[in-house]
């Protein structure tokens, strides 16, 4: 019986990316690995990364590969494992076509995907990190990596200080000798400050620690952690790369000198992504640059709109000039995505909680809901109690906002219902 990719290779080669046995990872070269797509506009690259017909008949999206066991055809090949595929943990073409597509975009060696984006957070820090290690966690972290780190990264004996996501390269006073991981996020989760992430790598790596960001905010569209000296980048994938709130996905991409340690945590943990998810979240990355366009847009005009409303104090968006740490993020990155705060302007903290329940109850377009990166509104009052350094605004509640992908006239209408609540309260 002929192969499947019998007679199609020629034609169907030219967005071919070529597929590599995980064991290359890490040697390749990035250009010959995405052929001619190398040098292509990002939106044609997440049209036709991680995806290679010739390989499947012709059928333009990979199978969904569900599997755990892998067939061998006889002892020598089963003891040395010299094939391909030699266990569902390990990879099945499914979850190879998406790892293949964000290494392309992250320019990594090579991406492990988990359940979730939480586990694209813990995975690598379990990796990373022994008892007796040190860790620096920016204080603008999403809340439950905080979480993680309070808890099980301390019963495990791991040490953890936050740092101001301003540091920059002050960070070097806070390193210690046991000092093995610094995290960041940026921007920030709720209050979305900007980190300098090549000053904090080029310190961190002075003193030999493995510098991981999570990325999620900006996707690698507008930002790519690896090449501003970031040695992980990491993201929730049920975010922007999902875009329909109907999946939980997490990748983690490493540079060639972490993806070693990276993989073998990842074999050795058994947490791996399922292959339904992964066609989804290869489905949404087809989508992902134009629908990025109109959240950056939306969110952008709405929150230069919010600045000039006089039931706001403060807006909190990195593309706004006003913003304190906005310079970082022009000098670095391509864009902006949907997800911002504002600060109400409330003029006694006891009214704080009344006037932001006031205004969310009053929304009727944006929906009450934690995440963020769907094709819907939704909006937060958001809990800043857990910060050690970046504390809550004095000014008022803070707001996050997701803008969806709805128009822009129907979203400030709706955020128009909400001030009208907050100040009958
Ligand atoms: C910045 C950031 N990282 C990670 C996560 C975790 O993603 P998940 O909900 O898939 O666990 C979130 C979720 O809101 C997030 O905002």
């Amino acid at each position: 019986m002929p192969g499947p990719a019998s007679g199609l290779t020629d034609g169907f080669a030219r967005f071919k990316s070529c597929r590599l046995h995980p064991s290359a990872k890490g040697i390749s070269n990035m250009k010959d690995r995405e052929g001619p797509l190398h040098n292509a506009g990002i939106n044609t690259r997440l049209s036709h990364l991680g995806n290679d017909p010739a390989e499947f008949h012709g059928f333009v999206n990979p199978p969904v590969v569900h599997a755990s066991t892998v067939l061998f055809p006889n002892a020598r090949a089963m003891e040395t494992r010299g094939q391909k595929y030699t266990y569902a943990t390990r990879g099945t073409p499914t979850t190879d076509a998406l790892c293949e597509a964000i290494d392309a975009l992250e320019g990594s060696a090579g991406t492990i995907l988990v359940p979730s984006g939480l586990a694209a957070v813990t995975v690598p820090f379990l990796a990373f990190l022994s008892a007796g290690d040190h860790a620096l966690i920016v204080d603008s972290v999403y809340g439950p990596t905080r979480h993680f780190c309070d808890t099980m990264l301390k019963r495990l004996g791991v040490e953890v200080d936050y740092y101001d996501p301003l540091v920059g390269a002050a960070i070097e006073a806070l390193i210690k000798p046991n000092t093995k991981l610094v995290h960041t996020e940026a921007p920030g989760s709720n209050t979305f400050e900007m980190q300098d992430i090549p000053a904090i790598a080029a310190i961190a790596h002075k003193h030999g620690a493995v510098v991981t960001m999570d990325n999620t905010w900006a996707t690698p569209v507008y930002f790519k952690p690896l090449d501003f000296g970031a040695d992980i980048s990491i993201h929730a994938a049920t975010k922007y790369p999902s875009g329909h709130s109907d999946i939980l996905m997490g990748t983690v991409s490493a540079n060639a000198k972490h993806w070693p340690q990276l993989q073998e945590a990842n074999i050795t943990l058994g947490i791996c992504g399922a292959p339904d998810d992964a066609y989804q979240i290869l489905r949404g990355l087809r989508t992902m640059g134009v629908r990025l366009e109109r959240h950056y847009e939306s969110a952008l005009t709405i929150a230069k709109w919010l600045e000039d409303r006089e039931e706001v104090a403060t807006v909190l968006h990195p593309a706004l000039p006003s913003f304190p740490s906005h310079e970082l993020w022009k000098r670095d990155f391509k864009g902006a995505s949907g997800i911002f705060s504002f600060v109400l302007a409330v003029d006694a903290p006891e009214k704080f909680k009344a006037k932001a329940h006031a205004f969310l109850d009053a929304l009727q377009i944006f929906g009450l809901g934690w995440s963020w990166g769907g094709f819907e509104s939704l909006a937060v009052h958001v809990n800043l109690n857990d910060r050690r350094i970046c504390k809550a605004p004095a000014e008022g509640p803070v707001i996050r906002l997701q803008i969806g992908l709805e128009d822009v006239v129907d979203i400030k209408a709706d955020i128009e219902r909400g001030f009208a609540a907050a100040n009958a309260v």
